[in-house]
């Protein structure tokens, strides 16, 4: 017991040492999902890529999921493509009675500490769009201590929840990308919004609000539950989906995949250069988070500096 309490209290030690700001702790690029069979590699007995796949109706997921470059805020140039997200009648999950497509984060990384912001873009077309009579809870915790909404309190705004209490909103203009980071702190159980447009960085559009967020690192989904289950089908749209702690990266499309600073660094010191890998390989080396491998991937396979390429999946690895 002592020596697991020390092990976990040199754990601790270590992971709050290595955050820097702009920490990205998960990448939830679609990057490295090429097709939509790619979700389905998850499983509970094989947990790998980025996302856990399990929340869905009895359909193919291709029913519910697609990924094309289309689908993807053009502002966010370092992303292969972005997810098409389906919610129709048959998207009944578990016996329950509502309309559900939902992703979850998949990592070992502790998403619930410290101070972490919470990236994703989202978009509707006017082709299969939501039901704005009905209630939508899109990008909720489990304890839905933070989520936004469609669909309540007699307006057709896109509203964000905290504790249970709408505290911005917006018209959700279709054909538009919006784009989103909740800045949570969970030692001090507060919680704000930050929010742009189209390719603008995000500023911070409400105060910090105290609610209790705590998370598993497994219970925020991204995707849509729609109260009925009955009902239109509506294709909802993500992309530049991360999380990050340190401070937040406000620019759109340059916190996924190859991380920039946020704060310029001092003149006084210039970057040091990655040390060009010893190897044979020619060509560029892969940044961190960047990637370096897998089934139909052509760039750069060596890591840069001291990262290694692991494999998330047959069709993506990534300089970690
Ligand atoms: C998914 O993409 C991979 C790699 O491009 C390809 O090998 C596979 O056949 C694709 N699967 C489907 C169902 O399209
Ligand atoms: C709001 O919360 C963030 C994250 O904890 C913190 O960095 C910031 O200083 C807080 N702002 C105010 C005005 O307290
Ligand atoms: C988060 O809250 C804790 C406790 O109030 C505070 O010490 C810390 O500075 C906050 N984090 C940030 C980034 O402001």
């Amino acid at each position: 017991m002592v020596f697991l309490s020390k092990l976990v209290a040199s754990l601790v030690a270590v992971s709050v040492a290595s955050v820097k700001a702009g920490t990205i702790l998960w990448d939830g690029s679609f990057t490295a999902y090429p097709n939509s069979s790619t979700f389905d590699q998850w499983s509970w007995g094989n947990q790998v890529g980025q996302y856990q796949w399990y929340i869905h109706g009895s359909q193919p997921t291709s029913r519910y999921l697609a990924v094309d470059s289309s689908y993807k805020n053009p502002a966010a140039t370092k992303e292969a493509r972005g997810l098409k997200m389906t919610i129709d009648s048959s998207a009944l999950w578990n016996g329950q009675t509502m309309a559900r497509t939902e992703l979850i984060p998949q990592t070992k990384a502790n998403l619930g500490t410290g101070t972490q912001y919470y990236h994703f873009s989202m978009m509707r077309s006017n082709t299969n769009p939501p039901n704005f009579q009905t209630e939508h809870q899109i990008n909720f915790f489990e304890s839905h201590a933070l989520e936004f909404k469609i669909g309540v309190g007699g307006t057709t705004n896109l509203q964000w929840f905290a504790g249970g209490s709408s505290r911005w909103s917006t018209p959700w203009t279709a054909g538009t990308w919006y784009n989103f980071a909740y800045e949570i702190n969970f030692s001090s159980n507060t919680a704000a919004l930050w929010a742009s447009t189209g390719g603008a960085a995000l500023t911070k559009v409400t105060s910090n609000i105290s609610v209790t967020v705590s998370t598993n690192s497994a219970d925020w989904h991204l995707g849509v539950l729609r109260v009925q289950g009955s009902g239109v089908t509506s294709d909802f749209y993500f992309s530049g989906v991360y999380i990050e702690s340190g401070s937040i990266t406000t620019a759109i499309g340059s916190g996924v995949t190859t991380p920039e600073p946020t704060q310029p660094e001092p003149t006084s010191q210039e970057p040091t250069q990655e040390p060009t890998p010893t190897s044979t390989a020619t060509g560029p080396a892969q940044t961190q988070w960047g990637q370096c491998g897998g089934i139909g991937y052509t760039g750069p396979v060596a890591c840069a500096g001291s990262f290694k390429c692991v494999k998330l999946n047959d069709f993506y690895s990534q300089c970690q």
